[in-house]
């Protein structure tokens, strides 16, 4: 899907016109504008820029107001690409209603768990209504996220360049150590359980983040009772299994500046999520696409909806019947994006292995067991890239 040589072979050739001081400390960017072989100009379009540097920040870049054009480093998109998204399937993304799992009554509940199993089966991510996380929380912690990414730099970098495990991590990209191109996206992490941490500032942003924290994992919670009951698997022995009270929880809070170029750079890669599911709220402003078949499926989100995706732990746990779904986040050249993504997963110190009620000689153990840190600590230290991660445990 990324096609930089193409673009990198049009500006093998080019000249530095000028620098731009972004920051008081750096010279960040370097504009280059390519030398053409014929007499015409080069065009607005092929005009980049190379960094000696990355900056601290895309949202940095985006406010300087100094960018007409993408960095190289960001262009992993060929523009000219025919479109692979497929606007027809939109309407058939699978919608659960949470309020009937929780208290519909027994036959209204037993068409929703199938429902939900179908949804897990057949696109491995749906849309969640009548969740019951009030929207003042929703709308206080998309309040809270602007506040964190509106720090200065500085405050910020107190957060960054930390190891992958630590639990409050500030970044852009998606890992800026191994990334050979990089992603629009500036991110926060916080693991908020078992043991919660949040960042100091800004003033108020721990009691919000703390609320929303409990508030999704209770979905999470409900959302994981009914896959397993789908799959008639016995939900004590699933919790005991996962070890889901100690589960393992992070709020990632995703920022996508306005773009000048949208049509080049990605804001996140075809990846799947390192999690058994993922929560996804936003801040009005679309952007996520998901993989369905061999077609990509723009997901509209509708009012006070979470958006839910199928991580790689259920695909392991189930043996392959639910599996894990490929997603990218695309950006826009008008409007800040802002996503916030729960990802529920099992203890750290869970060994995950398809469960033995889902193996057979039909259907023999599809993944070798892993402890879900190593997984977690493997998927966040490499290339994030569709699912690499979980191919390395693939035994069929
Ligand atoms: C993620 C993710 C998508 C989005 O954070 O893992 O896939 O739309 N985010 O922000
Ligand atoms: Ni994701």
């Amino acid at each position: 899907m990324c096609n930089c040589n193409q673009i990198i072979t049009n500006l093998t050739i080019a000249k530095l016109i000028s620098c731009v001081f972004i920051n008081k400390q750096h010279f960040l960017l370097q504009f280059l504008a390519p030398i053409s072989t014929s007499e015409s100009p080069p065009s607005p379009l092929m005009a980049t820029a190379q960094f000696f540097s990355l900056p601290d920040s895309i949202k940095q870049l985006s406010d300087s107001g100094a960018l007409s054009s993408v960095p190289t480093h960001y262009a992993c998109r060929d523009p000219d690409a025919p479109s692979d998204v497929d606007p027809t399937l939109e309407g058939q993304i699978p919608t659960i209603d949470l309020s009937v799992l929780t208290e519909g009554d027994p036959a209204r509940r037993s068409q929703m768990v199938r429902q939900l199993g179908r949804a897990c089966e057949e696109w491995g991510f749906f849309v969640v209504v009548n969740h019951g996380v009030p929207e003042t929380v929703r709308e206080a912690m998309l309040a809270a996220a602007q506040g964190l990414f509106d720090l200065e730099e500085e405050e910020k970098a107190e957060h960054s360049g930390k190891h992958v495990m630590d639990p409050i991590r500030y970044g852009t990209s998606f890992n800026s150590k191994v990334d050979d191109v990089g992603y629009w996206r500036d991110y926060f992490k916080m693991v908020v359980h078992p043991a919660f941490h949040s960042p100091a500032k800004p003033l108020g942003f721990r009691e919000v983040l703390g609320q929303y924290a409990a508030c999704t994992r209770v979905v999470g919670m409900e959302l994981l009772r009914g896959m397993w009951e789908s799959l008639e698997l016995d939900e004590g022995y699933m919790n005991n299994a996962l070890d889901l009270d100690a589960c393992f929880q992070v709020c990632v809070v995703n920022l996508y500046p306005p773009c000048p170029q949208p049509e080049l750079p990605m804001g996140l890669p075809p990846h799947s999520d390192h999690s058994l599911l993922t929560l996804l709220h936003q801040n009005g402003v679309d952007g996520l696409q998901v993989k369905h078949g061999s077609k990509w499926v723009h997901v509209k989100a509708p009012p006070n909806s979470f958006l839910v995706n199928i991580g790689d732990q259920t695909e392991i746990v189930t043996n392959g019947r639910y599996k894990s779904v490929l997603h990218r986040a695309v950006i826009n050249g008008r409007s800040t994006r802002m996503s916030i993504a729960t990802v529920v997963a099992p203890s750290l110190d869970t060994v995950v292995e398809p469960v033995a009620q889902l193996v057979s000689s039909e259907r023999p153990a599809m993944y070798r067991g892993v402890r879900y840190r190593e997984y977690l600590e493997h998927q966040q230290r490499n290339k994030l890239w569709e699912k690499s991660a979980l191919d390395h445990l693939r035994l069929q």
